[in-house]
């Protein structure tokens, strides 16, 4: 289903940059207490990604709500941001036709941003009556949700009345939160997500399992593949475990300066699950202190990249650039669609290498050329093969990705579950925003905010 190469990283094949068995090996003694904290920490109920695809009632209660409100809707409006809105993007850019929502219904629409101009367009085009919005916050606190929320919630009561509630549904934290009460209160439909996933991980719960239920698409196939990646992902042996191999090639990496780790799909429909490695790889491995405290200032920024696109953008750098990435191409064997390119231009010899094949032999023909370019000069290149995109595939990739950071926590001796990073942030734009009891921060945030004579220029 799917092929892990990391031939591309070791010294054999790269030369002196390049890695070999004994330097994973000797990071033996890190990988074994890494596993083993990581599967009693699984065994605890502490981290529980793993065992989603077993999650009793979880699939069945999310397909039975998509069934109940399937075919009633023309639009559906998945408002959420971070980890309550990647995965499920990335799950329907995957799956669905890239031009869905110009050719078939519900057209699927991801408020993640509160662009103001973006949001009018949107609420300005939207006719009510037709749409259902998905509101997804595991806290249930989160600004943007909530702004988005609030203007759904104000046009639906001014434009539908008391039938403003079979317009909606909640996702959430299955107590705790205001998403919660109000479900509670007002009588809206709600399904949970589980209180121990954190929302970067919880693409395999209803958060991403509603959407794509509601767009057709099979949960049980996409709980499936991660299952069976599970499977495999949960061995000891770091050879046999290509979350670990990857994690271990990564480390070493890290240790010789590649700060970046860039994912280059070959495939548009995989880019989206690039976007949802990225905020997975960042948020949850860029710490600044160690499980015992200590000041680390660690993580390894992810970067996205397209092929083919980005050969003419990005593999300059890649290839001439600093030495301080390690890049991981994806590639498909069966694109689900294809086009023959037509022998329309007789007698134009540099041409002609392209006519009458499809499309797929090119794009392929370019991974591979990249990868061998890569490789000649130096560069560590990992190659993750699927054989086509499916739910299946597309479910192993979550599961894959998500082994991967957590044992890389666990390898770096940080906690991979937590964003202290983020918290300031939110606090500061609580305090612009005038919300009571941060108001005290306004003096910190405005002598940050401070212009230098010298250092402003308007023009
Ligand atoms: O991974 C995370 O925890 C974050 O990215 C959250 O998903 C994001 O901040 C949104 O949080 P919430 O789902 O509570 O609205």
């Amino acid at each position: 289903m799917i092929r892990f190469d990391f031939s591309g990283t070791t010294k054999e094949i790269i030369g002196q940059a390049g890695i070999t068995r004994e330097d994973i090996e000797s990071l033996r003694p890190l990988t074994e207490k890494a596993h083993a904290l990581l599967m009693a920490a699984r065994k605890k109920g502490d981290v529980i990604f793993y065992d989603l695809p077993e999650r009793s009632g979880m699939v069945e209660d999310t397909d039975a709500m998509a069934s109940g409100l399937m075919g009633h809707f023309k639009d559906i409006v998945h408002i959420g941001i971070g980890g309550s809105s990647l995965g499920p993007k990335a799950i329907f850019s995957a799956l669905k036709n890239p031009l869905h929502n110009y050719t078939s219904s519900p057209r699927m629409f991801f408020l993640d941003n509160v662009d103001p101009e973006y949001m009018a367009s949107l609420f300005g085009m939207l006719s009510l009556k037709d749409t259902l919005f998905v509101v997804v916050s595991k806290s249930g606190a989160t600004a943007e949700t909530a702004s988005q929320f609030m203007t759904a919630l104000g046009l639906m009561k001014e434009r539908l009345s008391d039938a403003y509630k079979d317009h909606l549904v909640f996702i959430t934290d299955p107590e705790r939160g205001i998403l919660r009460q109000l479900a509670y209160e007002l009588g809206i439909r709600a399904l949970s997500i589980p209180s121990e996933v954190g929302g970067r991980f919880s693409v395999l719960t209803p958060v991403g399992l509603f959407p794509a239920a509601m767009c057709g698409l099979n949960t049980k196939l996409l709980l499936e593949g991660a299952k069976k990646m599970r499977d495999i992902i949960t061995q000891d042996d770091v050879f046999k475990n290509p979350a670990y191999l990857y994690c271990c090639i990564h480390f070493l990496a890290l240790k010789r300066g590649a700060n970046v780790s860039v994912l280059m799909p070959y495939s548009n429909a995989l880019y989206d699950i690039a976007d949802w490695y990225r905020q997975l790889w960042a948020e949850s491995l860029g710490k600044r202190y160690s499980i015992d405290s200590r000041e680390v200032f660690t993580g390894q920024t992810p970067v996205k990249a397209l092929g083919a696109t980005d050969q003419h953008s990005q593999v300059q750098l890649y290839r001439e650039g600093p030495f301080d990435k390690i890049i991981n191409i994806m590639t498909v064997d069966r694109y689900r669609a294809d086009t023959i390119i037509p022998d329309v231009l007789d007698g134009i010899d540099e041409f002609s290498y392209l006519a009458s094949r499809p499309v797929s032999d090119l794009i392929k023909a370019e991974a591979r050329a990249t990868i061998a370019s890569l490789i000649d000069a130096g560069r560590m290149t990992t190659h993750i093969s699927l054989d086509t995109i499916d739910e299946e595939t597309v479910g192993a990739l979550f599961m894959f990705f998500e082994a991967a950071t957590a044992f890389m926590g666990y390898i770096l001796k940080i906690n991979p579950f937590d964003q202290p990073g983020v918290e300031l942030g939110k606090k500061f734009t609580f305090a612009l925003m005038g919300r009571h009891g941060f108001l005290d921060l306004s003096e910190s945030i405005e002598s940050k905010l401070k212009t230098i004579p010298g250092m402003n220029i308007e023009i």
